[in-house]
């Protein structure tokens, strides 16, 4: 699912700490702090990854992930997991949601949101935060579980001194 939009995000990265424990309605001050996409475009790539989650495919774990990332041309680009029955050929949500970007033309990715039904809300796999630090120096990562809760955090603080293109010598 593709939805195009016109605004980046709202809050430039900042370099504070973030919290991993922040919910919406009790916001800390870490919270406060941590970056965010403007509220219209959390809210539509929130939606974007609600129905992605209605079509994972999940038979063997029945755990259902739905992801969106929004890209820097505005647009929103969302996965489901799809499972496979040899299990090592599931591809997570994150990184179908990433590919989903990539084959629209997107290069740099803005932020990220997760929903699954847990409890505490799921963050990305250590695969899937490479992946998506392929496309982005830092951005923020919305992970919404069981119940609507919300935790905020950023790759940056998942995926700290991480390998990237700029580790290679110039091909
Ligand atoms: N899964 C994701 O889609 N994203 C993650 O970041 C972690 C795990 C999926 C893969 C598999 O289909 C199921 O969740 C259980 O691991």
């Amino acid at each position: 699912m593709t939805e195009r939009t016109d605004d980046r995000l709202a809050h430039p990265p900042s370099d504070q700490p973030p919290s991993d424990q922040a919910s919406p309605d009790q916001a800390s001050p870490d919270q406060a702090l941590t970056p965010r996409p403007a509220r219209h475009l959390e809210a539509a790539m929130l939606a974007a990854a609600v129905a992605a989650q209605g079509n994972a495919w999940a038979p063997y774990s029945r755990f259902r992930v739905g992801a969106a990332v929004l890209a820097a041309d505005g647009t929103i680009h969302a996965g489901c997991n799809v499972e496979n029955a040899t299990y090592g050929a599931t591809v997570c949500a994150e990184r179908n949601a990433v590919a989903a970007a990539v084959v629209n033309g997107a290069r740099e990715l803005l932020a990220v949101v997760v929903v699954t039904d847990a409890d505490p809300p799921a963050m990305p796999c250590g695969v899937c935060r490479q992946v998506l630090a392929e496309f982005a120096d830092d951005l923020p990562i919305i992970a919404v579980g069981a119940g609507g809760r919300v935790e905020r955090t950023t790759l940056d603080h998942l995926l700290p001194r991480r390998f990237s293109g700029r580790d290679l010598p110039d091909p």
